[in-house]
């Protein structure tokens, strides 16, 4: 099969990075190497654009400054990483892409959606993945799950966006809903609200065809 460049979506918390990395192993046991990847970052200077991106003393940032920082990462990741990689013949998972920015600087920041399209055909041409896993639950609980994490890992504070309220997140849900109903073709979406175990079935029977032996 043509290799396929698959992202995962969903809300800070919704289990992009565990299931990205279960998927993974689950992948190369099968003999499949996927070039992994994430956004905002994936590159090193789409590293430091993230660090400049998350890093609270900012403030407030306007949406559109975050809008042009996210696609300067995004254009080098694409030319650099996924592109190469899907010539190869590779498979690529990514943590995140362009429908973060529609919904979290769109929906979330109210960046006007054809100002982002406008940047997006710039940077990527208009660039969608073949296929996109959506993680989707309640924003409460993508939040518990978020910030006991972070706690765990980063005990001296909180990023930037870690500190929007709910009702932002609640945007954000919305719009990835709305954008998987627009494009139900490309989104599979995946109820990740309960155990790890049962998100997991559903990932692997979403990704279950870029196996070779599987059916
Ligand atoms: N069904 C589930 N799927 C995934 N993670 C779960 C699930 N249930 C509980 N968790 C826990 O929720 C947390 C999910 O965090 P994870 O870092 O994977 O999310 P993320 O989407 O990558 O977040 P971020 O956007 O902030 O990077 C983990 O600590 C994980 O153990
Ligand atoms: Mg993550």
């Amino acid at each position: 099969m043509q290799a396929e460049f698959v992202t995962f979506e969903g809300l800070d918390g919704s289990g992009k990075s565990t299931h990205m990395r279960r998927a993974t192993e689950w992948l190369q046991a099968a003999g499949v190497a996927p070039q992994v990847t994430r956004e905002p970052g994936g590159t090193a200077i789409g590293r430091a654009i993230r660090d400049v991106f998350l890093d609270p003393r900012w403030g407030e940032v306007d949406g559109r400054v975050e809008t042009l920082l996210i696609f300067a990462s995004r254009r080098q990741l694409l030319a650099e990483v996924i592109e190469p990689a899907l010539e190869r013949g590779q498979h690529v998972l990514c943590d995140r892409f362009t429908d973060s920015t529609l919904v979290y600087q769109g929906a979330g920041r109210g960046v006007d959606r054809e100002v982002i399209l406008q940047v997006d055909k710039l940077a990527t041409g208009g660039r969608r993945p073949d296929r996109t896993l959506l993680f989707d639950l309640p924003p409460e609980l993508a939040q518990s799950r978020g910030q006991s994490l972070k706690r765990a890992s980063r005990p001296r504070g909180i990023d930037r966006l870690d500190s929007e309220n709910l009702e932002f997140y609640r945007r954000v849900r919305e719009a990835y809903l709305e954008l998987a109903r627009e494009e139900s073709d490309r989104f599979i979406l995946i109820d990740s609200s309960g155990e790890i175990a049962d998100t997991e079935r559903q990932v692997r029977a979403a990704l279950a065809d870029l196996v070779p032996e599987s059916p």
